[in-house]
């Protein structure tokens, strides 16, 4: 089954105000692919309102939320706080936090509970480093981040899985197709085990090194439902062809 593609930039700890002028001309380009696909950009914290303001028809989210609502938790920002802003999405579990910040999938696990709760669409990353595919464990590794962090009550609705492998991001390499379509096929079945029919229509993203030369190939590859992009979302003229490439599908 075709699901309706999602292409959403990661700005990660990127951009100042002086980058918001990128943003209307990406709004503009997924306002001519709208009907064919969804896109998102999700900037830092601290850009999220002026972001939503720049480019109203843009859907916005956050790279992190935490996995209570509010209280004594200093530099924390909570799902309804996100999701006050008007945004529609917020990434959980990205590798980088996973590395940088210790995040388990327990806690990967709540901070989507806590996404769905506010009504948000959570992004889900997932994915094996180059140690791990080496060993030959990049199966069992990314079932193993799906059964520990994708929440039983997940639904196509509020739930959308990114397959970003470690070593892929940031890099220029990318799976083979090949390696791509049996992975996006393995987490396919996994999501059908975890959640029932409900997994057949989450949405699965692949992320690591997407650029306009390689998308349109990316994109097309089966269970491949869109995109996470790192670097090539900072800038409409890199993330512009990309979602392009997608709509084109
Ligand atoms: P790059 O597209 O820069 O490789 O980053 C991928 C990523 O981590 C998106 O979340």
């Amino acid at each position: 089954m075709a699901l309706r593609k999602l292409v959403a930039g990661n700005w990660k700890m990127n951009g100042t105000r002086a980058a918001l002028p990128e943003l209307p001309e990406i709004e503009a380009a997924a306002l001519n692919a709208q009907g064919r696909l969804d896109v998102a950009i999700c900037p830092p914290f601290t850009l999220m309102s002026e972001a939503a303001a720049a480019a109203p028809l843009l859907a916005i989210g956050a790279q992190d939320c935490h996995h209570l609502e509010s209280g004594a938790y200093t530099g924390g920002v909570s799902a309804a706080m996100i999701a006050d802003l008007r945004a529609r999405y917020v990434i959980v579990g990205h590798s980088e936090r996973r590395t940088y910040q210790g995040e388990t999938d327990a806690d990967v696990r709540a901070k989507a509970e806590a996404a769905q709760a506010a009504g948000l669409i959570a992004i889900l990353c997932v994915g094996e480093t180059e140690e791990q595919r080496d060993a030959g464990r990049a199966d069992l590794v990314v079932a193993g981040q799906l059964a520990g962090s994708v929440p039983p009550s997940g639904k196509a609705a509020n739930l959308v899985i990114a397959y970003e492998p470690v070593w892929a991001i940031g890099t220029g390499r990318t799976p083979s197709v090949a390696d791509v379509a049996a992975i996006h096929e393995l987490i396919r079945a996994k999501l059908i085990e975890l959640l029932g029919p409900e997994g057949t229509g989450v949405r699965i993203l692949y992320g690591g090194s997407v650029k306009p030369e390689n998308a349109g190939e990316l994109m097309a590859v089966p269970d491949v439902d869109g995109a996470l992009v790192g670097g090539a979302s900072l800038t409409a003229a890199q993330f512009v062809p990309i979602i392009q490439a997608t709509a084109a599908l």
